[in-house]
């Protein structure tokens, strides 16, 4: 087994301000950034606050940005940098700092809360649900989002506004938005609830630009942009151009002045 020192810089500090800290520590053959973090705190930062539970790339806790790049700890490899490299490890941007290396991603919770839960079809019970296997492959897809909110993080409509985080839920919750309508057992059009219409009222969706930097920083792999954020734009433009719904909206608003 071989080891060096690697060179590491480290943000530390909480709410009212701190700055980067150089730490030279050890590294072992087959470790990941998250083993050095925690030989850090073993050996001379005991202090250091940081965020992990699963060491498994599962329970999306030790997300952080390792030399700029949105990234799960405990499944970078040190071995993905050269053993002369500066490893800088800092919070995530769009969140605000609680300390070190942990944020408040308390955002996501809360755009999660807005997005309406599954209709259930009336009349069919639990256990009779059929779907077509290409509907549950897409469903299944977006599942094994990890809630890392490493999309979050990385999408550059709140990294840098924080003024946009009111009207915009994020790549991680237009995708379930998306999930939801295109569910085919989902009946909330039948309670009136138009989830394309509030994916662009009330989600944001017209503030993504499509950039697929979300997809890029994903670590389950899910093409969050080509199979969710795309498909919703174009069934909200559906939407929008449908002669039906035109018609009907005209009349609504005749009908209310
Ligand atoms: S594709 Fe959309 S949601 Fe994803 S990072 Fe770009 S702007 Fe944000
Ligand atoms: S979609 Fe991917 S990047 Fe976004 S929260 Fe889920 S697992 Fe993390
Ligand atoms: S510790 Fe669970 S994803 Fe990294």
């Amino acid at each position: 087994m071989s080891s060096y020192e690697a060179a590491f810089r480290v943000w530390r500090g909480d709410v009212g301000g701190g700055g980067l800290e150089d730490f030279k520590v050890e590294v072992n053959d087959g470790e990941v950034v998250l083993d050095i973090i925690h030989r850090l705190q073993a050996t001379q930062t005991p202090d250091l606050a940081v965020r992990w539970n699963c060491k498994a790339g599962k329970c999306g806790s030790c997300s952080a940005e390792v030399n700029g790049r949105p990234r799960l700890m405990c499944m970078t490899r040190m071995s993905v940098f050269t053993r002369d490299e500066v490893i800088t490890v800092t919070p995530l941007r769009a969140f605000p700092v609680v300390r070190d290396l942990v944020t408040d991603v308390g955002f996501n919770y809360r755009k999660a809360r807005e997005v309406p839960a599954f209709v259930p079809p009336a009349g069919v019970g639990p256990g009779e649900y059929r779907m077509m296997q290409e509907d549950v492959d897409r469903s299944q897809e977006f599942r094994k989002c990890i809630e890392c909110f490493l999309c979050q993080d990385t999408c550059h409509v709140v990294r840098d506004h924080e003024d946009n985080k009111a009207a915009f839920a994020g790549p991680r919750f237009l995708m379930r938005v998306a999930e939801l309508d295109m569910h085919p057992l989902d009946a909330a059009s039948e309670e009136g609830l138009d989830r394309k219409r509030t994916a662009q009222d009330e989600h944001g969706l017209g503030y993504c630009n499509i950039t697929k930097c979300c997809t890029e920083v994903c670590p389950e792999g899910i093409h969050i942009t080509d199979n969710a954020l795309i498909p919703l734009k174009e069934r909200a433009a559906d939407r929008k151009y449908d002669p039906v719904v035109w018609l009907g909206n005209k009349i609504r608003r005749r009908g209310g002045s």
